[in-house]
């Protein structure tokens, strides 16, 4: 069985997860211009994976007996992907979207080595996963950066 550690970042992550829908949705809907399109779409594509990702941590947690949190339970944590004052400001978007992404890939390096500790493959397994998507993410925001 897995341990609280494992436990304490699945839930995190679970919120992490969320709170990334949440800040992704509103920058692809807040961004303006030409510039910004190339931007929106691929938002709008990655929000389906993190969608994705947090319900498969959540389903993982009830597996171990455990729950995802519910809104009153949760830390934003995201200051840096807070839509930019000036609705042109892309390359704002784009750092604060890699802050988040460095941050995710941080806690999914972390759920791996506990649920190693811990003797936990599955969750191990899943980590890993979720931890490729991630960095495929930061590649293409990286990608988008060096055009600004
Ligand atoms: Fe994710
Ligand atoms: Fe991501």
């Amino acid at each position: 069985m897995s341990s609280d550690r494992v436990v304490e970042l699945l839930r995190k992550a679970y919120g992490d997860e969320i709170e990334t829908v949440m800040n992704y949705q509103t920058n692809a809907i807040v961004l303006d211009g030409v510039r910004a399109e190339e931007i929106k779409e691929s938002l709008q594509d990655d929000i389906q994976e993190e969608l994705a990702h947090s319900e498969q941590l959540g389903q993982r947690l009830k597996q171990l007996g455990a729950r995802p949190p519910s809104s009153m339970e949760f830390t934003p944590r995201q200051e840096s992907l807070q839509a930019p004052a000036d609705s042109t400001d892309v390359p704002a978007v784009i750092n604060g979207v890699l802050e988040a992404e460095e941050g995710a890939i941080e806690t999914y390096r972390e759920l791996i080595d506990a649920a190693q500790e811990a003797g936990d493959p599955v969750t191990e397994d899943l980590a890993v996963t979720i931890l490729s998507d991630e960095e495929a993410h930061r590649t293409e925001f990286r990608g988008f950066q060096k055009e600004y």
